[in-house]
């Protein structure tokens, strides 16, 4: 009875801790602008903002720090269905569905590299590198095919993986743009400041 009544108080206590953080954080109404014009550009709209107000902190949340969240989005879908392929490899012996999967399972591995780069460069402020970075997951993607099916799934699995990995790097895109695009501004004056300050320098 006491083992029960342990169980039974560890139980509520788990659930006191964790229902706080699965509680999704409502975005106040100038972040829910933001989400709006960045999800407004995904063919899903819906999933777009869910996926975001899922990972959302602050109810404030600025440009900056929702692309970070976004690509911090991105890495953990692409890790995840790493992880997921390894394990239906593990399980495959038919030879032509073992080629389709290990393939895409190298899809996912750089897709994961890349995002973590495009993280590191967008710390850096290297948004040209960023950009380019992202640009290329979207090839890399049309790499793992998904035209067959597999036992015991009627419908091939990655086929939904792989659309939620094509909406996370269109927001990634349209995000990680709009935050080169805010700081062009600040970057070209920053270079005319330098160039009047040579300039001075020079027929001084
Ligand atoms: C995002 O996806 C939409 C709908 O598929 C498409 O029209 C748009 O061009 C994409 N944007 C980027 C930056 O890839
Ligand atoms: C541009 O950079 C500045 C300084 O690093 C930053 O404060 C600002 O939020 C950035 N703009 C956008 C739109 O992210």
């Amino acid at each position: 009875m006491k083992f029960l009544r342990h169980v039974f108080v560890m139980a509520a206590l788990a659930l006191y801790i964790l229902i706080p953080r699965i509680e999704a954080v409502k975005a106040d109404g100038p972040t829910q602008e933001l989400i709006n014009s960045i999800c407004i550009e995904s063919e899903d709209y819906e999933l777009c903002n869910k996926i975001i107000h899922k990972n959302l902190k602050a109810p404030a949340t600025n440009l900056k720090d929702l692309t970070y969240i976004i690509f911090s989005i991105a890495i953990e879908h692409a890790s995840d269905t790493y992880i997921f392929i390894g394990n239906i490899l593990r399980e495959l012996t038919d030879h032509e569905e073992r080629v389709g999967f290990n393939i895409c399972l190298n899809v996912y591995s750089e897709e994961t590299a890349i995002f973590l780069d495009v993280r590191n460069e967008f710390r850096h402020k290297d948004y040209e590198r960023m950009i380019l970075d992202i640009s290329s997951t979207i090839e890399i993607l049309k790499n793992c095919r998904v035209d067959f099916g597999i036992p015991p799934y009627m419908e091939n699995p990655l086929i939904e993986k792989n659309r939620v990995m094509k909406i996370l790097i269109n927001m990634s895109t349209v995000s990680g743009r709009m935050v080169k695009n805010g700081n062009a501004s600040l970057l070209s004056s920053l270079v005319s400041g330098l160039d009047s300050f040579f300039f001075q320098y020079l027929t001084n």
